[in-house]
Order: C-alpha cells, then structure tokens, then sequence
C-alpha cells in the first residue's frame, strides 16, 4: 500500500511564485523516502502541503488511500512532521515537553509515561530528561524534538533537511535515530535533503527534484550511477581551452558520457583510476595544457548536470 500518492501537483504563492509545477511520486508505506534537490527546489513546500498547512494550487494527493483535502483532520493525526524550526520548547525538559505533548494530544498518562519510557531508551536520551532544551547544541535539539513527535506514535513521519548544517558526528547520530525509527517502530519516512550522501546512506527511495519538478525516482541501486559512481574531472584554467581542444577530447573518450561545468570537463567512468592514467598521457602527449585532473565522487550538481544534459539530449 502506498503512504502517499501525489499527482500533477502544483503550487502557486500569492507572488507568483510557481514553488511546485505539475509534481508526482509516491512513497511506499514503512519506508524511507528522500526527496533531494537544492535550495529553492520546492522541498519545503512540498511537506507544508503534505502537513496540510498549506493547499496546492491544483494537483491530487492521497495519504493512506485518503483525499488530503477531504480527509485533512483524520490525516492530522496520523503524522508528524519537524521543520527546520524546532517546535519542542526550549524552557521546558524533555520529559516536560513529552508530557505535555501528551496531555495535548490527550494520550492517558499511563501510556504516555510508557511511551516517554520507550522512546528515552531506545534513543539513548536519558542524559537530556531534566534539564531545560536550551541548554543543548542544536544537533540535540533537533534529535529532541523528534523524539518529542514520536509521542504521538505517528504513522508517517516528515524530517524537513535533518541534518542541515550539522557536523559529521551530529549527522552520525541523527542518522542512527532515523534509521532506528524505520526499522523499529515501523513509521513510514518521507525526509528533505540536499545532501547526496545523505539520500544515498538512508533510503528505500529517493526521488530527485528540480524546479518543482521530480526528475527521477528509485531506489539508491537504480540511482547508483548517479549518486556514486566516479566522474574524472580535468581542470583547465579558463573555458575558451577547453572550447579548444573538445574535439580531441571527445575523440579520446569515445563513447563516454562528458559534460562541463565551469572549467572542467567531466567525465563518466566505471574505472576511474584507470580511466585517468589514461587521460594523463593522452593530456601529456598531445600537449593539451590542463591544469589539474583528479578523480571524485559527483556532487549533487554534477547529478543535475548529467540528468539535464540527458534529458535534453545534448550531452557533449
Ligand atoms: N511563502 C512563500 N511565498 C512566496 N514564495 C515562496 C514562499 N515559500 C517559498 N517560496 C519560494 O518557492 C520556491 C521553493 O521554496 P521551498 O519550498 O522553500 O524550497 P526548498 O525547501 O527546496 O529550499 C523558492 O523559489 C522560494 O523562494
Ligand atoms: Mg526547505
């Protein structure tokens, strides 16, 4: 069964801003979906859809087999989504917000102490019970206030850019906790990210989105030429060389795909250590003046770059 099924959704602000233009994917119920796009793609606006905070211009959605505008007050209740703004209380502890939370979404107390329980051990956050969230780094935060939503024991749980600005071991942490989420209490992730490494290491699914618009949806398998496979990047000093010697270049790389950005030339490659042995002598040999060539993984850039020179049919 699908958690949601969106389709041709579109959004307009007031301004004239279309955030989302004709979008449409689904997310599977118990896995863990991203949605990953740069700044300005559309994320955020998305979820407030999704959260019924705000309505699409035009366009279908269906969560758990339910119309979200007809079935918005029982669909409330069955999810829980953390902004990029905290909402948990930073006067209050961690076992006060719970609590609290509990009263507000009247949950009987001996349950809601149960539950506070379950949730304080299975994240290991028995040494931030009693004293004010204030007084913790953001990266604590933010786990805090999920494990603050996760009192209401939602079925589908929406994570707005988790990890943003956060440092490796915040981000090692809070990818355990969302993984522990999946997997052990079963909610249905549906998270926003621009992080390609980020997509790649938690999801089921990952849809690509640019524009308002999806690109390409799978899983990180089918992705995986994408998202991890090797590009050799050769530097040059300005674009009028590179101009210069393309066709020679394409002539040594044959059949594989090439595209630049900037100054560089980027190619795909299934070797690429092997692949830039092969472009050092060629570069060197027919006196082609690079500056640098290395091997690297594809930023989510690159990603866009590949896919957008696909689908326009010109790539280099
Ligand atoms: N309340 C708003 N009013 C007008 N335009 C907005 C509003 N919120 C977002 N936008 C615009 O909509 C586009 C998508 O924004 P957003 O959904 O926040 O993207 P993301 O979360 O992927 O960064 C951007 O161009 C943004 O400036
Ligand atoms: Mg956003």
């Amino acid at each position: 069964m699908y958690a949601i099924q969106i389709k041709n959704v579109v959004k307009e602000y007031k301004n004239g801003v279309q955030a989302l233009s004709g979008l449409n994917l689904t997310v599977k119920q118990g896995e863990l979906f991203s949605l990953l796009g740069q700044n300005g793609a559309g994320k955020s606006t998305l979820i407030r859809i999704l959260t019924t905070y705000l309505k699409p211009t035009s366009g279908h959605i269906v969560m758990f087999g339910k119309d979200i505008e007809k079935e918005a007050t029982t669909i409330r209740t069955e999810i829980a989504c953390v902004s990029q703004q905290t909402s948990i209380d930073t006067y209050l502890s961690l076992e006060e917000n719970m609590l609290f939370q509990s009263r507000l979404y009247k949950i009987p107390k001996a349950e809601a102490f149960d539950r506070m329980e379950k949730l304080i051990v299975a994240f290991d956050l028995e040494q931030y019970r009693k004293y004010p969230v204030s007084s913790y780094s953001g990266g604590v935060k933010r786990r805090l206030d999920i494990a603050l939503n996760m009192m209401t024991n939602p079925k589908l749980l929406f994570l707005d850019e988790p990890t943003v600005g956060m440092d490796i071991q915040s981000r090692r942490l809070m990818w355990e906790m969302i993984n522990k989420i999946r997997n052990d209490f079963g909610t249905t992730i549906f998270l926003t990210t621009h992080y390609l490494e980020e997509a790649d290491n938690l999801s089921n699914t990952i849809c690509i989105m640019k524009d308002g618009k999806e690109v390409i949806q799978g899983t990180p398998f089918d992705l995986r030429s994408y998202l991890r496979q090797d590009n050799v990047q050769i530097h040059f000093t300005n674009a009028a060389i590179l101009k210069q010697y393309m066709s020679k270049l394409k002539e040594h790389f044959g059949e594989q795909e090439l595209y630049v950005k900037n100054t560089t030339l980027i190619v795909h490659t299934h070797n690429g250590k092997n692949d830039m042995e092969k472009a050092i002598y060629f570069l060197l040999q027919r006196n082609i003046p690079f500056i640098g060539i290395e091997v690297a993984q594809p930023t989510l850039e690159d990603v866009f770059l590949r896919l957008t020179s696909k689908s326009e049919g010109n790539s280099l």
